[in-house]
């Protein structure tokens, strides 16, 4: 009993951390969309400059935003953008989209990527 009880804490602690966390991961993530994307993306419904619009990206299929006209490679990939996927996108655009017109080289931080995708997951 004991022990449960100290499990429950425990769980619940940090539920509560990543709660907040999540904030501040979101907020530095804004900073790092801004150095790293925005010259190319904006986070407005409809508003696509160099590439798409990422307004609801994460969760959505590739290829679906109207009007812009994306390569063979992008719209035949099949994939979906959940966190795993983007995370390994944003990575190396090249490895997971083979012939992408995106020209990003990759964002090598493993942090950085976290919080960005945290602040895309608010741009809904
Ligand atoms: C130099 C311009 C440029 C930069 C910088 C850039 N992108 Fe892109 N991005 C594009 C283009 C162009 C496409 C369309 C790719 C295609 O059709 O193959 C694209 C496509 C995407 C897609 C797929 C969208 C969809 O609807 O399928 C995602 C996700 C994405 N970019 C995220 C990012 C993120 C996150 C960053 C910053 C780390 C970034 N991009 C930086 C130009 C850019």
């Amino acid at each position: 009993m004991r022990h449960l009880l100290l499990a429950a804490i425990v769980s619940t602690g940090a539920w509560a951390w990543a709660g907040s966390a999540s904030a501040q991961d979101a907020a530095a993530g804004a900073i790092v969309f801004k150095t790293q994307c925005a010259g190319c993306h904006s986070v407005d419904e409809g508003k696509n400059i160099v590439g798409p619009s990422l307004f609801g990206i994460v969760g959505r299929e590739a290829g679906q935003v109207p009007g812009f006209k994306y390569s063979p490679a992008n719209k035949a990939s099949g994939k979906t953008w959940d966190e795993a996927t983007l995370d390994a996108y944003i990575t190396n655009p090249q490895a997971v989209v083979p012939k992408t017109i995106m020209p990003y080289p990759g964002l090598k931080d493993a942090t950085q990527r976290a919080n960005l995708i945290a602040f895309l997951a608010t741009a809904k």
